[in-house]
C-alpha cells in the first residue's frame, strides 16, 4: 500500500450557506503526482485551502502523513504544504528578493548557493538573480514562483492552474520541471488543471471532482476510460 501524504475522510465544507465540499474521502499518495480535474466551480481550489489549513472543514478529518491536520502548528503546516497559483505574483525588486521572500518574512536571508540550486532546479540561469522580476516572461515568472515555494522545502506542493496562462512550449517546460522536482526531492504534487491531456500526461493518479463531490479517482488512465457517466461526458473529445 502506498502511504498517503494527504488524506480526506468524510470532509464537508460550507461557506456563506453554500455546501462547497461534500463528503470528500480519498488519498493523495506520498511522493506521487496526482492531477485534480473537474468543471469550474467544482470545489478544487477550495480543497487546496483545506489542505494547507487556510480553511477548516465543518466535519470530517484531514490527515497529513497520517496525522490530523489540527495537530500541526499553522506556520509549520504552511511550510510543509506549499502552494503555487496561476498568477505567480511578484513583488517589486530582483529575482533574488522575490526568491527569498519566504525567508525575509521570517527575518532571514537566503544562502546564495541554495538560491542558485533552486534556480537550477527550475531551469533558470544563475545570472537571473539580479534581474528585475517584473521583466520576466510569464513562463519565467512561473518558474520563479515554483522555486520560491521550494525555499521552505515543502513535502507537498499544491499547484493551482499554474500553466493556464502560458503558451504550449512554456507549459511543457513547467511540466518537465515539476516531474524533475518530484523525482529529485520526492515532493508529493497535487496539480489542478483544466487541461485533461495534461492531467493524463503528468499525473500518476487523478481525482475528478464535480459539484463539490469526488466522483472518480485512480490511476490517471481512468481519464481515457471513465466508469462514471458524468465523467464520460466531461472528458468526451478531450482525451485520446
Ligand atoms: N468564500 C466563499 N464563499 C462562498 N462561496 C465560495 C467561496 N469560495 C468559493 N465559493 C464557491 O464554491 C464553489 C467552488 O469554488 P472553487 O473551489 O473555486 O472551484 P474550482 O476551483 O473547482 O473552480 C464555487 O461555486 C464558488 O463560487
Ligand atoms: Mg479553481
Amino acid at each position: 500500500m502506498i502511504q498517503a501524504a494527504v488524506e480526506f475522510q468524510n470532509v464537508h465544507y460550507s461557506a456563506d450557506g453554500l455546501h462547497i465540499l461534500k463528503n470528500i474521502t480519498g488519498a493523495f499518495p506520498f511522493g506521487k503526482i496526482t492531477t485534480l480535474v473537474g468543471p469550474s466551480g467544482a470545489g478544487k481550489s477550495t480543497l487546496f485551502k483545506l489542505c494547507n489549513g487556510l480553511r477548516s472543514p465543518d466535519s470530517g478529518e484531514i490527515l497529513i502523513k497520517g496525522t490530523s491536520i489540527d495537530s500541526y502548528d499553522p506556520v509549520e503546516l504552511r511550510r510543509k504544504v506549499g502552494i503555487a497559483l496561476q498568477s505567480a505574483t511578484m513583488v517589486k525588486g530582483s529575482v533574488l528578493e522575490n526568491l527569498e521572500l519566504p525567508l525575509t518574512l521570517q527575518g532571514k536571508k537566503i544562502d546564495i548557493e541554495f538560491a542558485l540550486e533552486l534556480l537550477h532546479d527550475v531551469g533558470l540561469e544563475g545570472e537571473f538573480l539580479e534581474r528585475n522580476a517584473k521583466e520576466l516572461s510569464g513562463g519565467q515568472r512561473q518558474k520563479l514562483s515554483i522555486a520560491r515555494t521550494l525555499v521552505n522545502k515543502p513535502e507537498v506542493l499544491l499547484l493551482d492552474e499554474i500553466t493556464s496562462s502560458l503558451d504550449r512550449v512554456s507549459q511543457r517546460d513547467i511540466e518537465e520541471l515539476i516531474e524533475k522536482i518530484n523525482e529529485k526531492y520526492g515532493t508529493t504534487m497535487i496539480w489542478i488543471t483544466h487541461n485533461l491531456e495534461q492531467a493524463l500526461r503528468i499525473g500518476h493518479f487523478t481525482w475528478v471532482m464535480m459539484n463539490g463531490e469526488l466522483i472518480e479517482s485512480g490511476e490517471s488512465s481512468l481519464l481515457k476510460n471513465p466508469r462514471d457517466k458524468r465523467v464520460q461526458d466531461f472528458v468526451k473529445g478531450e482525451v485520446e
